[in-house]
C-alpha cells in the first residue's frame, strides 16, 4: 500500500518546515545558507587578508602592499568591476546616506568618508597617522578597514535589504533578501568555510576571538566558554536565518526588528575590544606601548559615534583617554573608571552585560581585577532566541500532528469504505521521526 497524496503532501509540508532555509542550492557561509550567490562578495575577505599580510610586515613595501589590497583589490569581482574595502567608505555619501546609523557616524566625523580617512592615513602613514610608529599604523590599517569600512557597510546590506522589501521589489539586487544575504557575506568573509570553523579575518573572526577573551563563547564543543563558537555568532546566525524568512515571506516590519537587534548584537565585540585595550593599554595595569594604545584607539574609533548618541560627556571621556592625538591617551583616567563609564551605556546601546561577559586571565576562567562581567537583570538576546527556537518547534510539532490527526481520520474514513486493513504507511510513525 503506497501512501495518499495526502500524507505525501503533508510528509513534504513537514519537510518544508524543517529544512525551510535548504531550498537554495548554494553552499552555506559560516552556517548560513544564502539565497542568492554572493560568493564573490564573501571572498572580499581575501582582500583583507592580503591588507593584513603587508600591514604586518611594518615596512614601507609591506604597507604599500596593504594599501593596494585596500585600494584596488581584485579578489572580489562586480559585474563590471572590482569590489574595495576602500569603496566602501569613500562610496558612501552616495550609497549610505539617510541610513540612521551611517548619518550618526558622518555626524561625529564630520565627514561621509571618514572610514576611508582613518584607514588610508593608517596605512599611509597620513593624516592622523602622519607621526606614527609602524606598530601604531598597522594597527590602524587592519582595524580601520575591519572595523569602520565592513562594519558600516555591513549595516548598509541590512538597511538594503528592508528598504527593497519595503518597495515590494523583492527582484531589486537580484531579490530583497540578497542584500540580506550579502550582509552575512561580508560580515563572515569566505575564510570562514560553509561552518564557521575557519580562520577568518572578518567581523565573524573578531568575535570569535573575543568571546575567548571574555567567557562568552557557546561551549559548544567542549562545555567551555572560553572556546568554540562566540555566542555573538551563534546568536547573529540565527538573527540572520530569522530575517531571511520574514524577507522571504515579505514581512518587511518583523525583518525591520531583526535588522536592529543583529546591528545591536554587532556592538559586543567592539565594546569587548574596547574593554581588553582599556586594560592593556593602561600603564598602570597591562603591558601598555604603542600596539595596545593603536589597538584602543582603533576599537574606541569604531563605537565613538555609538557611545555619544547614547552620552555625549561619556563619549568626551572615552576619547580623551583613548584618542592617539589625546594627551590623556592611553588610559590616564584608568580602566577602572573608564570600563564603569562604558557600561553605563550599554543598555542604550541594545547591549547586555551578560553578552559583554568580563576580561579573564590569559587561558583561564579567572577575570582580572574589577573585570568580573557586571551585572544586569536579563540576558536579553539569548532569552529571544530562545523562544524563536521554542516557536519554530510547536509550529513543526503542530503541522506533524495535523497529519496524524487527518492522516488518521482519512484512514478510518478509507477503510470504513473499502473494509481492508491498511497498514504500511503508519501516521503515527511519521510523527515519531518528526
Ligand atoms: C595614500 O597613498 C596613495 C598612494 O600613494 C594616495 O593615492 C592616497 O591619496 C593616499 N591617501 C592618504 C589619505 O594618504
Amino acid at each position: 500500500m503506497s501512501p495518499s497524496p495526502f500524507q505525501l503532501r503533508c510528509a513534504l509540508l513537514v519537510l518544508a518546515a524543517v529544512t525551510r532555509a535548504a531550498v537554495a542550492s548554494y553552499d552555506d557561509i559560516a552556517g548560513y545558507t544564502p539565497v542568492s550567490d554572493v560568493v564573490e562578495h564573501s571572498e572580499l575577505d581575501l582582500d583583507m587578508q592580503e591588507l593584513e599580510e603587508g600591514a604586518d610586515l611594518q615596512t614601507d613595501a609591506g604597507f604599500a602592499a596593504a594599501y593596494t589590497a585596500y585600494s584596488v583589490g581584485g579578489n572580489s569581482e562586480k559585474t563590471d568591476s572590482i569590489r574595495t574595502i576602500q569603496g566602501f567608505s569613500t562610496g558612501a555619501q552616495e550609497k549610505l546616506s539617510g541610513e540612521k546609523w551611517f548619518d550618526v557616524y558622518e555626524a561625529y566625523w564630520g565627514s561621509t568618508d571618514y572610514a576611508d580617512q582613518f584607514t588610508s592615513g593608517a596605512c599611509n602613514g597620513t593624516e592622523q597617522f602622519d607621526d606614527a610608529s609602524v606598530e601604531t599604523r598597522a594597527e590602524g590599517c587592519v582595524k580601520g578597514a575591519q572595523y569602520q569600512n565592513v562594519w558600516m557597510y555591513v549595516i548598509h546590506e541590512l538597511e538594503d535589504a528592508i528598504e527593497d522589501c519595503d518597495i515590494g521589489n523583492l527582484n531589486a539586487n537580484d531579490g530583497g533578501p540578497h542584500a540580506w544575504d550579502e550582509g552575512w557575506g561580508f560580515y563572515a568573509g569566505s575564510l570562514e568555510g560553509t561552518e564557521g570553523t575557519g580562520d577568518g579575518v572578518m567581523l565573524y573572526a573578531l568575535a570569535e576571538k573575543r568571546c575567548e577573551n571574555f567567557a562568552t563563547c557557546t561551549a559548544d564543543d567542549d562545555g567551555s566558554d572560553i572556546t568554540g563558537t562566540a555566542q555573538v555568532n551563534s546568536d547573529m546566525l540565527e538573527l540572520y536565518k530569522e530575517g531571511q524568512v520574514y524577507l522571504l515571506d515579505g514581512d518587511c516590519g518583523a525583518a525591520g526588528d531583526v535588522k536592529d537587534k543583529i546591528i545591536d548584537l554587532m556592538g559586543v565585540p567592539l565594546v569587548q575590544g574596547m574593554l581588553r585595550y582599556f586594560y592593556n593599554a593602561d600603564p598602570e595595569a597591562g603591558d601598555g606601548g604603542d600596539k595596545a594604545a593603536a589597538e584602543l584607539w582603533a576599537f574606541s574609533a569604531a563605537m565613538l559615534p555609538r557611545i555619544n548618541e547614547c552620552d555625549e560627556e561619556v563619549a568626551t571621556l572615552v576619547r580623551a583617554n583613548t584618542d592617539i592625538a589625546s594627551a590623556d591617551a592611553p588610559m590616564s583616567e584608568g580602566y577602572v573608571f573608564l570600563k564603569e563609564q562604558l557600561e553605563s551605556v550599554y543598555s542604550c546601546m541594545g547591549i547586555s552585560c551578560s553578552q559583554v561577559g568580563g576580561l579573564v586571565i590569559g587561558e583561564s576562567t579567572t577575570y582580572y581585577d574589577g573585570f568580573e562581567p557586571c551585572g544586569d537583570s536579563d540576558s536579553g538576546l539569548s532569552q529571544i532566541a530562545l523562544g524563536f527556537i521554542i516557536a519554530a518547534g510547536a509550529v513543526v510539532l503542530a503541522v506533524g500532528l495535523g497529519c496524524f490527526y487527518r492522516s488518521r481520520k482519512n484512514k478510518e474514513k478509507m477503510k470504513a469504505a473499502m473494509e481492508s486493513d491498511l497498514g504500511g504507511f503508519g501516521a503515527s510513525k511519521s510523527v515519531g521521526t518528526l
